[in-house]
């Protein structure tokens, strides 16, 4: 079975990586120079819009998945006889933050407050809807704080130009954030890891710890339940990631995302089945694996550099995952995860690997 992937950046490289065990094929689909899932499977350079040879390519897929959600909900590609999981209306919500807010709002699920704002004069008028201080976001194409200035003093809002549809949010306290890695299958099975708490630093995710601590069973199956909602009424089929600010015992729902998550990355170890393979699992109608705790695991991102690889190896259970990318700064290259059977032990060895991490 060959399945179509667009978009061929690390998400998509992992994805192939664990469906070789599972005898499955790739095709990636990437615009870009060099896509790092190219160095592991056939892609395609073409812009997802053209649709050069695209129903050719189509006949040789099963089935179409992506990793990347600025992927055009129009594209060519996701219009063929073939099917698409997740869903084209996951894509739709998920890739406007207007849409993917009103849609938590009307499963019940609590948000930030937010209005969208479209113009200058726009943006004056709602910041005293929404308070100081807030934050504004543009609806689309945003990604590791890209795209987002947060507005502390009536002076900052004066500063800014608005050149595309945003929207602007409450800056909220919270406690923490949290995200949730929920499946679900062709026949409606789901399945949930337990909640992942993230620490972010300049807006790219710098560290994930699952099961993340002092999680009550209360705001687990909150977490579940907000996800199954969005399932439901997307009629959902892979994996899907909702990132949360908890507050007390109330979450709010920041975003999500209609795919693999960077947030799951820590599950190739510490699950036992990775979300890699339980999103292939339940897009080609295979029954979900299991979703269980092999220890306690924490995720380090590398971005912008590569550490020493010989001293992270030299680390016992640390586990290096290099993306083959250039390093650049702000840009996500590689992860390391540690798991193990001790908070203790677990705590010593992520401060080995932030030793060398910098
Ligand atoms: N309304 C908010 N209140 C407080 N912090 C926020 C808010 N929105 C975003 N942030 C911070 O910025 C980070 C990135 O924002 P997010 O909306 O998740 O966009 P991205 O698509 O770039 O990940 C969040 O993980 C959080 O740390
Ligand atoms: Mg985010």
């Amino acid at each position: 079975m060959t399945i179509g992937v667009l978009g061929g950046g690390q998400l998509g490289r992992m994805i192939a990586l664990a469906g070789y065990p599972l005898g499955l094929r790739f095709l990636f689909v990437d615009p870009s120079e060099d896509p790092c899932a190219g160095r592991v499977a056939p892609v395609v350079k073409q812009h997802y819009m053209d649709a050069q040879g695209v129903q050719e390519r189509l006949r040789q897929l099963q089935v179409v998945t992506y990793e990347f959600e600025n992927v055009d909900a129009d594209s060519p590609w996701l219009a063929g006889d073939v099917d698409v999981y997740p869903p084209v209306e996951a894509l739709r919500v998920t890739q406007d933050r207007l849409l993917e807010k009103r849609c938590f709002r009307e499963l019940g699920i609590e948000t930030p407050t937010f209005t969208p704002v479209d113009s200058d004069s726009e943006l004056q008028g709602s910041l005293s809807r929404i308070g100081l201080p807030c934050v504004l976001k543009t609806r689309r194409f945003g990604y590791d704080g890209k795209g987002q200035s947060v507005i502390r003093t009536v002076d900052d809002a004066a500063e800014i130009e608005i050149h595309a549809a945003c929207i602007l949010e409450s800056f909220v306290q919270f406690d923490r954030e949290l995200s949730i890695i929920a499946v679900r299958g062709k026949n409606g099975e789901t399945a949930f890891y337990p909640l992942v708490e993230n620490e972010h630093r300049n807006g790219i995710l710098y560290k994930s710890i699952s099961p993340s601590p002092n999680v009550s069973k209360s705001v687990q199956s909150l977490a579940e339940d907000y996800a199954r909602r969005v399932m439901e009424k997307l009629d959902y089929v892979g994996v899907l990631a909702i990132e949360f600010f908890q507050y007390g015992e109330r979450l709010l729902a920041n975003e999500m995302a209609p795919r693999v998550h960077n947030s799951g990355h820590f599950s190739i170890e510490g699950s036992d089945t990775s979300q890699f393979e339980n999103h292939l699992r339940a897009i080609t109608g295979l029954p979900l694996g299991s979703t269980g705790e092999r220890g306690l695991s924490c995720m380090i991102n590398l971005v912008g550099s590569i550490p020493d690889i010989d001293k992270v190896l030299a680390i016992p259970g640390a586990h290096l995952h290099l993306y083959d990318k250039e390093p650049r700064p702000g840009r996500k290259v590689g992860h390391i995860t540690v798991v193990s059977d001790s908070r203790e032990t677990l705590e010593l060895t992520v401060s080995q690997v932030e030793a060398l991490v910098g």
